[in-house]
């Protein structure tokens, strides 16, 4: 492997706290296309990416906060304060990326077409640290409802929702966390 592929791997961290900076158009649509690389079962490709700026960051931060539904997840107790958190953090980001992925009636197609999407999240991941950038994979339950994907243009009838990835400048980067040694994850035949 090149080194500097491992390096990224490695070194990637999921950050959440951004300094408000904009991402720009252009990094996002060079982040889209580099997922879109995710290798594919058939070819079937079925990411979808809903790619939203701040101003439409800051469009779904209102329709957010107007459904009452949505402050009910996961449960009436809790959903108004986790609601209100989101709603402070989501100007700090530089942009939002809500990814689905095309169901298919097949479970196992399905499944498959979840693991290619995911694939491509991790390139998308991979493709913003690379340029300097953080990202967070969220799947803030706000953020997953089905009125939100709905309000992104992926009906929940259609697609299937796999995170909300959030990106900009990051402000504070995480130290790493520990992995479990390759070698008790890996057995050799
Ligand atoms: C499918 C998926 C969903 C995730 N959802 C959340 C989330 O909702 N909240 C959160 O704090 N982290 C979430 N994460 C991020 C993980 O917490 C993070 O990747 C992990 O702590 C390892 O940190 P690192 O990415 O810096 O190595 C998610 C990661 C994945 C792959």
């Amino acid at each position: 492997m090149n080194d500097s592929v491992a390096l990224c791997i490695r070194s990637r961290r999921t950050v959440k706290d951004f300094t408000g900076e904009a991402v720009p158009r252009d990094l996002l649509a060079k982040w889209t296309e580099l997922a879109c690389w995710a290798p594919t079962h058939r070819m079937t490709q079925p990411w979808r990416f809903a790619v939203l700026d701040q101003a439409a960051i800051a469009r779904l931060g209102i329709y957010l906060q107007a459904e009452p539904a949505i402050a009910a997840v996961p449960d009436p107790a809790k959903g108004a304060a986790k609601l209100a958190k989101l709603l402070e953090r989501l100007p700090t980001l530089g942009a939002l990326i809500h990814v689905v992925w095309e169901r298919a009636a097949s479970p196992e197609i399905d499944l498959e077409e979840h693991a290619a999407a995911s694939a491509a999240v991790q390139n998308l991941l991979l493709a913003a640290h690379a340029d300097g950038w953080a990202g967070f994979w969220s799947t803030n339950p706000a953020l997953g409802h089905p009125l939100t994907s709905a309000w992104c243009g992926y009906p929940v009838n259609k697609f299937g929702f796999l995170g909300s990835i959030w990106l900009g400048k990051a402000k504070v980067i995480p130290p790493p966390l520990a992995r479990v040694p390759a070698s008790e994850r890996v057995t050799w035949l």
